[in-house]
């Protein structure tokens, strides 16, 4: 297990994130679980699981044991010493956000990544795809990797509760960001892929995601189970019909501009 080492700062935004560099080396942005976030960390984690599984491009991420000493030695941390489980990704330095690159004329992602990303968000309700939560790190000159962040509002937000599993949105979401990854979608077959790629995802496996999510981060046993079902549910029922409308509305509209 790797130990933090330095507090270096607060970051932007409202997920309470922090950078901090542990023993490997590395540094990492750790996000505290907090009141009337509940579920934010454990949408981070199984998001992580399901993504990394698909080779989205997706932060290295895992969840690490902070002390409770060094937690009460840091300003910035007063109030969370108690909580010992927090969820991190490994820092990408050097990367700009959707709105700090004006113009993207290039992505270095593969059409299958980014079809990827746009079914993934669908299949697992992820309301906020908005431009700060992509990270684009500049390649080559005129041309951008894109990498995924920030997935504590999947199943719809970062405090579901169980019904709202039931009722979530099965409309298509509206994104800027997925149009621009959009323009860089070569083969229209990108998408039937992925889309083959998360209904297969094996049920196991979704279940030992949900199984790792620590117990001081109270999701019930009712609630993981229903994590996992409404993935399946979705996968089936509702992706399917969400891409052929994704297709439909926003790719051949966007690609006949070409
Ligand atoms: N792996 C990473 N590498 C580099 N920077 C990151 C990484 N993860 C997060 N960040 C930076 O930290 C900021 C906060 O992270 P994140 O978007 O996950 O939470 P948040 O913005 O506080 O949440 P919300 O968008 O719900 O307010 C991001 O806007 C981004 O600038
Ligand atoms: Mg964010």
């Amino acid at each position: 297990m790797i130990e933090p080492v330095r507090y270096q700062k607060k970051l932007e935004g409202k997920s309470n994130a922090h950078l901090i560099t542990f023993s490997d080396g590395n540094d990492y942005v750790v996000k505290y679980f907090q009141p009337g976030f509940e579920k934010s960390l454990s949408n981070e984690w199984v998001a992580y699981g399901l993504a990394r599984f698909l080779e989205l491009p997706i932060p290295y991420a895992r969840i690490v044991d902070i002390p409770e000493e060094f937690s009460s030695s840091v300003p910035e941390l007063a109030g969370f010493e108690n909580c010992k489980y927090q969820f991190a990704s490994l820092y990408k330095p050097n990367c700009l956000d959707g709105h700090q690159v004006l113009d993207v004329t290039n992505l270095t992602n593969d059409s299958v990544q980014l079809a990827g990303i746009i079914l993934f968000d669908h299949w697992i309700c992820n309301n906020d795809r908005t431009r700060k939560n992509i990270l684009l790190y500049e390649d080559d000159p005129n041309s951008h990797r894109l990498w995924i962040i920030d997935h504590a509002e999947v199943f719809g937000t970062y405090n579901w509760a169980l019904p709202d599993l039931e009722n979530l949105s099965t409309n298509l979401l509206k994104s800027a960001t997925h149009q621009i990854m959009t323009l860089f979608i070569e083969e229209e077959d990108s998408f039937a892929q992925q889309l083959e790629s998360i209904q297969t995802i094996p049920v196991l496996l979704m279940e030992e995601i949900v199984d790792l999510i620590p117990d001081e981060w109270n999701v019930s046993k009712e609630e993981k189970k229903a994590m996992v079902s409404t993935l399946i549910r979705r996968r089936k029922k509702v992706l399917p019909d969400l891409m052929e409308k994704f297709i439909k509305k926003i790719y051949h509209p966007l690609k006949s501009y070409d």
